[in-house]
């Protein structure tokens, strides 16, 4: 196996092009696999992988648990909210004590940025980032670029408008490193208390109005609003932020253009989207999901023979 050229995805901005290259050729393989009557083939047969997951998710975690069942790996699951974390235990401590159960690789969801960088510099084991904090989600990225590469042909070349809560997202973050590799044009909008003081050593346009955003893009990549990791207000109300940054389907039908429509996940209905957009002819949202899995069977494929 010709694997990646380190022994983890940490995130999408210490990967190269040819890494990433690589991965969606290897994702057009197993898509075809997965698409199959027998969806399963035998390539992760003695390799046993923990999900870790420190915060919420349907996706992510459900996605990468199918990948490693179609890939016949040995699967366990761990949930903090149900750990011995809540007796205490740290970090570390809870992932020596899964790796010394025999596990090979460790897919983590984490609160805080940094934690699967941490745990790179004290354990043995490959290492996937599902998502730390408002830093990577290197799988998301990585699977949009891939949808969009399916979708218009190329990445290359294309103009993606990344919409939204910018400042909290991981998603974005991950997506720009990820689209700019590949060399498509980038432009993040959203109101400016939402946009990094940061953007602009990330080589992206910046734009405020949503309208302009949508007749400048191919692709509009649509965040939700992240009240979670909010701790201060930046936007009057959600009706608000819906009347000036909510995309209705009258909007993408009033384009002088056709524009491809994609969200991550989860919609928060009737704020960033409406429902007659996301569930419109210009969403491909469903399509990023059942992307998700190939990318995520690629990606611990390629690991698992990765140089160490
Ligand atoms: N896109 C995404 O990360 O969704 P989940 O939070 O449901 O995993």
């Amino acid at each position: 196996m010709s694997g990646l050229s380190q022994p983890h995805l940490l995130g999408i901005k210490n990967i190269t092009r040819d890494d990433i290259e690589l991965i969606f050729k290897t994702a057009d393989n197993f898509k075809e696999v997965i698409n199959r009557p027998i969806k399963k083939v035998p390539s992760l047969r003695d390799v046993t992988i923990a999900n870790i997951f420190f915060e919420n998710s349907t996706r992510t975690r459900l996605s990468f648990e199918l990948a490693q069942k179609r890939l016949s790996a040995d699967v366990v699951n761990f949930s903090a909210s149900t750990s011995s974390v809540k007796k205490g235990e740290t970090l570390l401590d809870t992932v020596n004590n899964i790796l010394a159960m025999k596990v090979d690789m460790i897919v983590m969801r984490h609160a805080s940025v940094g934690a699967p960088h941490f745990l790179a510099k004290h354990i043995k084991a490959n290492i996937i980032n599902a998502g730390d904090g408002t830093h990577e989600h290197p799988t998301q990225a990585l699977l949009d670029a891939y949808s969009i590469r399916e979708k218009l042909k190329a990445v290359k070349g294309k103009k993606v408008a990344i919409i939204g809560d910018i400042l909290h997202s991981r998603v974005a973050l991950s997506n720009i490193f990820a689209l700019k590799k590949l060399g498509a044009e980038v432009l993040v909008c959203g109101p400016p208390t939402l946009l990094p003081k940061y953007i602009d050593q990330l080589g992206v346009n910046v734009e405020w109005n949503l309208l302009k955003a949508l007749e400048w893009c191919d692709v509009a990549n649509v965040l939700r609003i992240q009240l979670e990791r909010q701790q201060i207000k930046y936007f009057p109300s959600l009706r608000e932020y819906s009347l000036y940054y909510g995309i209705t389907k009258k909007i993408l039908d009033s384009l002088k253009k056709e524009i491809v429509l994609m969200h991550p996940g989860p919609i928060n209905r009737g704020v960033e989207l409406s429902s007659d957009a996301a569930d419109s002819h210009h969403s491909i949202i469903l399509d990023q999901v059942e992307n998700g899995v190939a990318i995520r069977m690629a990606v611990m494929y390629l690991l698992a023979g990765a140089v160490s």
